[in-house]
């Protein structure tokens, strides 16, 4: 059975697009077939963990929202693209659903949006014609109407926050909603977290306070910021803490439905 991987935080800069990358490079690693879709439309990224450009970019989500393509046309296959310099084997294909980068169709979005219901016909879509078994989503921070719909179809809902209490705030309204929207499996993962913390403590404190499980602690890694986002961390360092709290996120992932 396929399912549906949402990535999502309250508030912005959390990890969201990185954490969304590795999860979906490990579980194509481990024999799964994974798409990845950026439904961050106003303020796409994930591609460039990809190692995509402008140029290489022909067809996006936007053309299929605005009906101007199919959406198996906005589909790029990136398994050869994931760990950059060095010859990387993929158990499985990675198939990469970019937004485009391009400034015009950024502020038409904004200026005229789109049919939401859209996007979930391309979910669907998506993972049966490619014949997906997972379908990872990078959103937009915040709630809004497509994190909304990403997060009412999810299989399975990663909720990232930082140690930080503008953090915590906005994580308990959208745990609310997820708990609302029903969403069957809600995980918290923690970021950025000082590597002097008590992980144990602090993976305790979170649990309580939402009333929900903390599938991994990322700590703040002088390493992952040094990438600049230009490649797949987890493939090129696997042996980093950083690299084992990915793991993790995918052993959560994979266990779920057995
Ligand atoms: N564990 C970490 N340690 C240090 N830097 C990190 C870590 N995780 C992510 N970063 C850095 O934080 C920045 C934001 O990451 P990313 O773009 O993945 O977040 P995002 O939640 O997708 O942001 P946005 O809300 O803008 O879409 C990037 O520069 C990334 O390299
Ligand atoms: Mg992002």
């Amino acid at each position: 059975m396929s399912k549906i991987i949402s990535i999502h935080s309250f508030r912005g800069g959390t990890g969201k697009s990185n954490i969304s990358a590795n999860v979906a490079s490990q579980l194509a690693q481990r024999g799964n077939r994974v798409g990845v879709i950026d439904t961050d439309i106003q303020s796409p990224g994930i591609h460039v963990l990809f190692g995509m450009d402008d140029e290489q970019i022909d067809k996006s989500l936007n053309d299929y929202l605005w009906g101007r393509c199919k959406i198996e046309e906005t589909v790029y296959n990136v398994s050869a693209r994931v760990g950059k310099g060095e010859v990387i084997v993929m158990g499985a294909d990675i198939f990469l659903i970019p937004s485009s980068i391009r400034a015009g169709e950024i502020a038409r979005v904004l200026r005229e949006g789109y049919d939401v219901s859209l996007l979930n016909e391309g979910f669907r879509a998506l993972v049966s014609r490619l014949n997906l078994d997972y379908l990872v989503i990078d959103t937009h921070p915040g709630l809004n109407e497509e994190t909304l719909l990403s997060i009412a179809i999810s299989d399975v809902l990663f909720l990232i926050l930082r140690p930080d209490q503008q953090d915590f705030q906005g994580t308990a309204v959208t745990v609310d909603v997820a708990r609302k929207l029903e969403v069957p499996n809600l995980f918290l993962i923690i970021n950025k977290a000082l590597s002097s913390y008590d992980f144990d403590e602090l993976k305790q404190r979170v649990e309580e306070i939402y009333d929900s499980p903390v599938a991994a602690i990322l700590p703040l890694s002088e390493d992952v910021a040094r990438m600049q986002s230009s490649d797949i961390f987890s493939l090129r360092y696997p042996d980093h803490p950083v690299s084992e709290a990915i793991r993790r996120v995918v052993d959560y992932v994979e266990a779920v439905g057995k």
